[in-house]
């Protein structure tokens, strides 16, 4: 009998995440893709139409670890061969740090930092030995390149790859992969980018598959090519 293959994706109502849960399920993959209210995830709900069993919708805002944890023991039994924390937000935008508000800094800082570490924490009963972890941070949390622009957003994303890093340090066995999707058309990326969802779901997919078994943390983008923190 073929093996079969699971994905979590966490944040896959639309954008990346949708696209990754769609590129799974056409390689043959069981996907378990949460939403933080999957009645208005329309095109998440579309791939159940001819994918069957393979796919698994859950209920998940990725800053309630209650709720993490409440999923991990709905998944009892589930092995998941790839954890994928994908949700992230773009509130700031270009503002500059003080015309964001003290609220509005800490919910992107809680969603895109301290949000995927801690939620892949929780639910790491469920993920197989060996497994691998994705975070999906951006080449503007690289403190090498930064520019300045998307200022808060850009310094989450540097915190995410900083946390990435003890994340790994606490599970030496694994695949932890930052992972950098490219400049990609969705509500985010927005209609200038060069690359749709498509490519760089595949990419993805394609870098987390070159990568299994190469345990330790990497900081990469979706053709695999390793970005300088
Ligand atoms: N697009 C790009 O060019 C680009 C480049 C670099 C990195 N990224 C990163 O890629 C990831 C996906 O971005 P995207 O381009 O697909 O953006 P998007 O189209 O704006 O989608 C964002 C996704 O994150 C989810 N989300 C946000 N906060 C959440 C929370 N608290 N709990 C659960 N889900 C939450 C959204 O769910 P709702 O539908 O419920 O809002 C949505 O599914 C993000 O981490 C982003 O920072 C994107």
């Amino acid at each position: 009998m073929a093996e079969t293959h699971t994905a979590l994706l966490l944040g896959a109502s639309r954008g990346l995440g949708l696209g990754l849960a769609r590129e799974y399920l056409a390689r043959g993959w069981h996907v378990v893709a949460t939403a933080r209210d999957p009645r208005r995830a329309e095109g998440l709900r579309a791939l159940e139409n001819g994918n069957g069993a393979r796919l698994r919708i859950e209920t998940l805002d990725v800053t309630d670890l209650g709720a993490a944890r409440a999923l991990a023991a709905r998944l009892a039994g589930t092995k998941i061969d790839v954890l994928f924390v994908v949700a992230g937000q773009l509130g700031s935008g270009n503002a500059p740090i003080h015309a964001v508000s003290a609220e509005d800094a800490a919910r992107e800082f809680v969603t895109n930092a301290w949000a995927p570490p801690s939620v892949a924490e929780a639910l790491t009963p469920v993920v197989a030995p060996h497994a691998s972890y994705v975070f999906m941070t951006s080449q503007l949390g690289s403190l090498a390149n930064a520019t300045g622009a998307t200022e808060l957003y850009s310094a989450s994303k540097a915190a995410l790859n900083m946390l990435g890093i003890g994340f790994s340090k606490r599970h030496p066995e694994h695949p932890v992969l930052l992972m950098h999707p490219g400049w990609v058309k969705t509500d985010m990326g927005g209609e200038n980018a060069p690359l749709d969802v498509e490519t760089s779901a595949r990419g993805m997919i394609d870098t987390i598959d070159k990568f299994r078994g190469r345990n330790g943390v990497h900081y990469v983008d979706y053709r695999g090519q390793g970005l300088p923190w």
